[in-house]
């Protein structure tokens, strides 16, 4: 996480680095901070302030500080507390070098150990710090060299020392010995360049540089590469210069409206219907030749005849997404799937079988865990020498130019249009339907479900938009009244089974991450198995009770809390059975498999009303980063 910005050129630098750490302040807001050489003194001068943007603007307070060269960073925190000293950008004993960092140097301390022993103090916790001290020490070593371009004396000192760095980052240099000079590197952590007429900027994402220009080069991994007014040079890891032509943007940038909505979370829940309605538009095609709905992703449908197993890496929501994913890929298009946890699965993947489609499921494009695990699937698989190991990929991911864009060339763009909120809900709607759609296209091309059961599910999704606002405008209202009860619980268990089971995960990941309420997701059926134990009348229970394969179990599990005095809440439709639950959320009655896509709109909603009853940042939680783009 964290977002990194560098420009170099400008007229004035410091409206484009507030401008694009505005962009990325969904990246982390523990703190943020800005360096510009001065161009009345030469010298860099650095701000800082803790906490999120809006408190450096204030510390700037409309003073400009005049330069066309500068950095800006803002922070979630990895190592160290976030306070002001651990702020970036970071800065060497003489103030000429100023870093930004967005990553994790893992052998940090070594260098800290070493760089003490030479007599260096440091005045901050992090990892960062070791690299504009370890940059001046390499300046100081050039110098004696006698480089004549300062630009590229900086690349040569950065180069040198990102050879010792281990872990994964996305830096940009600034040093007060190359005034017009930037110098940035990436590894395992995105940056791409924007290009413009002698003036250049560098950024973690694209929206940070979209308002300048839409000619972009993204860096490829283990790149490093000097900007000055004059132009761009890139070298690869072995030195060389690259050369290759810069894409345009096709997202111009977007000034997303809150509208009327006090939040943006609120906002993207309501943006649902049109969420499904666009998926729908994008990916389900009336067959000319028989007049039949299918799903059209732009695959060849050979390459899913071969396929015998699929696994799925993802973490959090989309993890959820995934399970509910492998639901209907298991019990609708017969496939044995397996869900991993991205984090999980690069430290203990299961043994390599034949014919497995790998799928990385990612909103952001951009987590490290999945975007390494799916690095390390392909290169084990690369280096079977047999057909049948071959890697098939697939990327489900809102950024289809984000870095798993770039690895991956099958990609289902969920098309859900920018989400702000850190915690995610259109975009594991926009996930949920994707997985509908592959095991639609599973089913079809494998002869597993008739075609009636095909087009039956086909035409439950075509029935979503109008149903899911319904849903919403009636679940806003009983969602705010339920959080005037149970703005001050403490703990929530959540339950659910079958394809319902990963809702009930989602529920309590929701509510936990922008309400800080313990919250947790159980199978209804494993309650009795220990969490019953956690139930008294201070712990409500949540049960999602869908008409189907597993309702009675389901309403038998929920009068097992009952009896243990916990107040009951239902999402469920209004019939037989659901008389038990003190509070009903009402959700149409529909086919169990397309249960999900209802039963999540009460739960999002109820999180949200929650957090927002307790006064809290309910689209910038405490802690947590859109893009999580550390390990
Ligand atoms: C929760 C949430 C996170 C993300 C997780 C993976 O609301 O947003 O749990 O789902 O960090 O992020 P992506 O999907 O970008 O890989």
């Amino acid at each position: 996480m964290c977002g990194i910005v560098a420009v170099t050129g400008f007229k004035n630098a410091l409206p484009l680095l507030i401008n694009g750490l505005e962009k990325l302040e969904y990246r982390g807001y523990d703190s943020a901070g800005i360096a510009i050489i001065n161009s009345e003194s030469d010298n860099i001068t650095c701000n800082k302030a803790e906490g999120k943007l809006k408190n450096l603007k204030s510390l700037l307070n409309k003073n400009n500080i005049p330069g066309t060269i500068g950095i800006g960073h803002t922070r979630w925190a990895t190592h160290g507390k976030p306070e002001v000293k651990n702020a970036h950008p970071h800065c060497d004993s003489s103030g000429t070098v100023a870093v930004v960092q967005n990553g994790i140097i893992e052998n940090y301390q070594d260098l800290k150990n070493k760089l003490e022993k030479e007599g260096v103090v440091f005045n901050s916790d992090t990892d960062t710090e070791v690299i504009p001290h370890l940059i001046q020490r390499e300046l100081n070593t050039l110098g004696k060299l006698n480089l004549e371009n300062n630009g590229s004396t900086l690349l040569v000192a950065v180069r040198n020392v990102i050879t010792d760095l281990e872990g994964s980052y996305a830096l940009a240099v600034l040093w007060a010995g190359a005034p017009n000079s930037l110098v940035v590197a990436r590894r395992q952590a995105p940056l791409i360049i924007g290009l413009g007429e002698g003036e250049f900027m560098c950024a973690s994402d694209t929206p940070a540089i979209a308002n300048f220009t839409n000619i972009i080069l993204p860096m490829e991994d283990e790149e490093i590469a000097l900007l000055t007014p004059l132009g761009v040079e890139i070298y690869g890891a072995n030195n060389e210069r690259q050369y290759r032509n810069p894409i345009s943007l096709n997202i111009s940038e977007q000034i997303i409206d809150k509208m009327n909505f006090k939040h943006y979370m609120l906002k993207e829940i309501y943006d649902q219907p049109e969420t499904a309605k666009n998926w729908l538009e994008k990916y389900l095609i009336k067959n000319s030749k028989n007049g039949q709905l299918e799903i059209d992703f732009p695959f060849d449908t050979n390459f899913f005849e071969s396929i015998e197993r699929i696994e799925i890496i993802a973490c959090g929501t989309s993890k959820h997404a995934a399970m509910v994913g492998s639901f209907l890929l298991e019990q609708f298009a017969g496939i044995p799937t397996n869900v991993f946890y991205a984090s999980e699965f690069r430290y203990s993947p299961p043994p390599l079988l034949p014919n497995i489609l790998t799928i990385g499921v990612t909103q952001s494009g951009e987590t490290a865990d999945t975007i390494a695990a799916i690095n390390m699937e392909i290169t084990r698989r690369s280096l079977v020498k047999d057909e049948n190991f071959k890697p098939n990929l697939i990327a489900i991911t809102n950024r289809s130019d984000s870095s798993i864009g770039r690895q991956i060339s099958n990609i289902i763009d969920i098309g859900a249009g920018i989400e702000i909120g850190v915690a995610a809900t259109k975009t594991f709607y926009a996930q949920l339907l994707s997985f509908y759609g592959l095991a639609i296209q599973f089913a079809q091309i494998k002869g597993t479900q008739s075609k009636e059961e095909i087009s039956k599910l086909i035409l439950e999704l075509f029935k979503l938009p109008p149903l899911l606002e319904d849903l919403i405008e009636k679940h806003n209202q009983s969602a705010e009244k339920l959080a005037h009860d149970f703005f001050n619980i403490k703990d929530v268990v959540f339950l659910g089974r079958g394809i319902n089971y990963p809702i009930a995960l989602e529920g309590a990941l929701k509510l936990k991450e922008i309400s800080y309420i313990h919250a947790a997701g159980y199978p209804a059926g494993e309650m009795k198995h220990g969490p019953i134990a956690l139930l008294d009348k201070k712990v409500p229970v949540i049960s999602i009770a869908s008409p189907g394969e597993v309702f009675d179990k389901v309403i038998s599990n929920a009068q097992e809390a009952k009896a243990r005095d916990s107040y009951l809440i239902g999402i469920a439709p209004k019939c037989n059975g659901t008389e038990i639950f003190d509070y009903l959320m009402t959700i149409p009655e529909s086919n169990e498999l397309i249960s999900p896509l209802l039963n999540i709109i009460p739960l999002q909603l109820l999180s949200y009303h929650i957090a927002a009853h307790r006064g809290l940042d309910v689209d910038q939680p405490r802690n947590l980063a859109k893009s999580v783009t550390v390990e």
